[in-house]
């Protein structure tokens, strides 16, 4: 899948930054705005265990709190063999700020699997049921 390399390198490099002492689970995540700016994101654990944030949520409040709002594509890599789908959570926050983008799967050893946010996320609350 050529057209998400570069995705997919950018959640790699995002990863290496990742903050995960406690779960040792290193998550990388890249988000392409349609202005084409990449925003890289990675898990950021803290001793509390539950004010953790994923790499996804990350990659998102970055692209957001630099005034990007229209999204095409999000990568996760992992170091893992089953590849890595986001979190409940992050199905949430994707599926608001992003709508229905393929979300990229892979891990280091190349492998990748593509899903769109419609499949991984089918009966999405958001603002159309307030
Ligand atoms: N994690 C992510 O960053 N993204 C995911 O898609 C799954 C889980 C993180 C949260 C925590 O730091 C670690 O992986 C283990 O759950």
């Amino acid at each position: 899948m050529p057209e998400f390399d570069s995705l997919i390198q950018a959640a790699q490099s995002a990863r290496e930054n990742a903050h995960a002492p406690f779960s040792n689970f290193k998550v990388g995540a890249a988000l392409r705005a349609n202005s084409g700016r990449v925003f890289g994101g990675c898990n950021v654990e803290n001793a509390t265990y539950g004010l953790t944030v994923c790499a996804e949520r990350v990659a998102i409040f970055k692209a957001i709190s630099e005034g990007e709002r229209k999204f095409d594509a999000i990568a996760v890599v992992t170091d893992t063999d089953t590849l890595t789908p986001p979190c409940g959570a992050c199905r949430q926050l994707i599926w608001e700020f992003c709508g229905d983008v393929p979300v990229i799967m892979s891990n280091l050893k190349g492998k990748v699997e593509v899903l769109q946010m419609s499949q991984l996320f089918p009966k999405p609350f958001d603002s159309s049921n307030l």
